[in-house]
């Protein structure tokens, strides 16, 4: 018989949530501007706004604390973090920062010039940013599975190889600085890329001698994908089918707040020496000298534990049931998702759930805020907040080309009984989807709006 998966942990310290009532929560959130980002932590049940920095950590990494080593230059937590980062990802060069976005920062300031364009399946919001403020343009090439979200497929993260090639063609690969690849494409739901899409990406980058990168924040769901569902990959590990990923890349970014189980870190890798001294002499400026970057010892020691313990396979088959639990609960009662479930997060099709909400009035920001209404719940909009654009002639919105609410799940954080509520919260609020209205903005910041955006109910 087929028995339950379980967490593969017990619980060894406890840290209290709070309950509030609907009233408070009204409150709360008019005085938040209708958005979730600018409430208290305190105030939120389950907080699945983000998988990034929130995850449990282990016992030995806590234990590995204790083993960081402070020295400014050449301490021992660096040389551990560095092997560490090897062992897996097999790049000639390590450079540590304090998060994922601060080596987006330094590669992209490094690399790109204006008029230059990075594609990618899908560019996150920092990568994106990054990459504008560098004077580039980011281009979202995602396979054509991937813009459907009701579509199944295995791999709807793939980035669309025939497009890339048209791309360079018609740019000219000398305006083509990188081409990255979002392992598993955060923005599009979570979704896996192939080894074989990699390997043709690959082959079209050699072509045009153009660098390939991987946004590697979810590397270890994404290799776990690859052995569930791409041929010939079932009897290999985790951590094999990783290394053959990263040997398909000349270098990646990396937030060590997803897959290495850590609250703060992150690094950059390449194997070109003359780029390396570069980007290390930029961290210097910036970050902090290139044997910590930016991060205590003791963040270096508890990202070096994390990555082995996040390539274990009793691990992931666990985290991919849990997230498969809340995805399959709701949309077997009828609420639309980004199928198949995703590693790190379930994503709502709001525009899917609310056809009344124009994009204008942003669906999946006003989802977000009636499930803080309904159960103290709080996910994050992926959608016009986030990615929408001012059309630069007339100043009108031109919305992103899915709204959705991503609910991502903290690695190792939330037991079954919490997501059973989460599912019960939204299957309320899906009841009542009918009389949910619509947000107009009433603040937005030049650029990553969604961060700090205002609010108000609009009729
Ligand atoms: N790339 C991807 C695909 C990401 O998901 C993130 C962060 C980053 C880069 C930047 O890393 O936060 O360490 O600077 N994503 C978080 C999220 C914030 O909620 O998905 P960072």
């Amino acid at each position: 018989m087929a028995r339950t998966i379980i967490e593969p942990f017990r619980i060894k310290t406890v840290e209290p949530i709070r309950i509030t009532t609907r009233p408070e929560r009204e409150r709360l959130l008019r005085e938040a501007g209708y958005n979730v980002f600018l409430l208290r932590a305190e105030d939120v049940l389950i907080d699945l706004l983000t998988d990034s920095g929130t995850s449990a950590m282990s016992q030995e990494q806590w234990a590995a604390l204790m083993r960081g080593d402070e020295s400014y230059a050449g301490s021992r937590s660096w040389y551990r973090f560095e092997a560490a980062v090897r062992d897996i990802f097999g790049f000639a060069h390590v450079i540590p920062t304090h998060q994922g976005r601060a080596a987006e920062r330094i590669l992209f300031a490094i690399a790109c010039r204006p008029g230059d364009i990075v594609p990618n399946n899908t560019h996150f919001d920092t990568t994106r940013a990054n990459i504008e403020q560098a004077g580039a343009e980011a281009r979202d090439l995602p396979c054509p599975e991937g813009r459907d979200p009701a579509a199944v497929h295995p791999f709807k993260g793939n980035l669309d190889v025939r497009a890339l090639e048209e791309l360079i063609r018609e740019a000219g690969p000398e305006r083509i600085p990188l081409v990255l690849v979002t392992v598993t494409n955060n923005s599009g739901g979570g979704q896996p890329v192939s080894l074989a899409n990699l390997r043709e990406v690959r082959d079209v980058t050699k072509k045009y001698g153009i660098p390939l990168y991987l946004d590697a924040c979810r590397f270890a769901e994404n290799a776990y994908f690859i052995k569930l569902r791409e041929e010939g990959c079932a009897e290999r590990s985790v951590k094999e089918i990783a290394r053959e990923m990263f040997s398909l890349a000349d270098g990646c970014t990396m937030s060590a707040k997803k897959d290495a189980f850590a609250n703060i870190g992150g690094f950059l890798c390449t194997n070109d020496p003359e780029l390396a001294r570069e980007e290390r002499d930029l961290l210097i400026l910036t970050e902090g000298y290139p044997t910590y970057g930016g991060l205590a010892g003791r963040d270096l020691e508890a990202i070096a534990r994390g990555l082995e313990e996040v390539l274990d396979e009793d691990y992931l088959r666990y985290r991919f049931a849990s997230t498969r639990y809340l995805g399959e609960h709701i949309s077997r009662a009828g609420v639309p998702i980004v199928e198949p479930p995703g590693g790190h997060a379930i994503y709502i099709d709001a525009k899917a759930m609310l056809p009344h909400i124009p994009p204008s009035r942003f669906p999946a920001q006003a989802l977000a805020c009636e499930l803080y209404l309904a159960g103290g719940v709080r996910g994050v909009e992926i959608g016009s907040v986030m990615f929408g654009k001012k059309d630069p002639a007339t100043g009108e919105e031109i919305p992103a080309s899915m709204e959705l609410l991503r609910l991502a799940i903290p690695r190792r954080v939330y037991t079954q009984s919490h997501i059973d509520y989460v599912v019960e919260t939204i299957l309320e609020v899906h009841e009542h989807r009918e009389a949910i209205r619509g947000l107009r903005l009433t603040y937005e910041a030049p650029f990553l709006r969604h961060f700090t955006a205002r609010f108000e109910t609009a009729e």
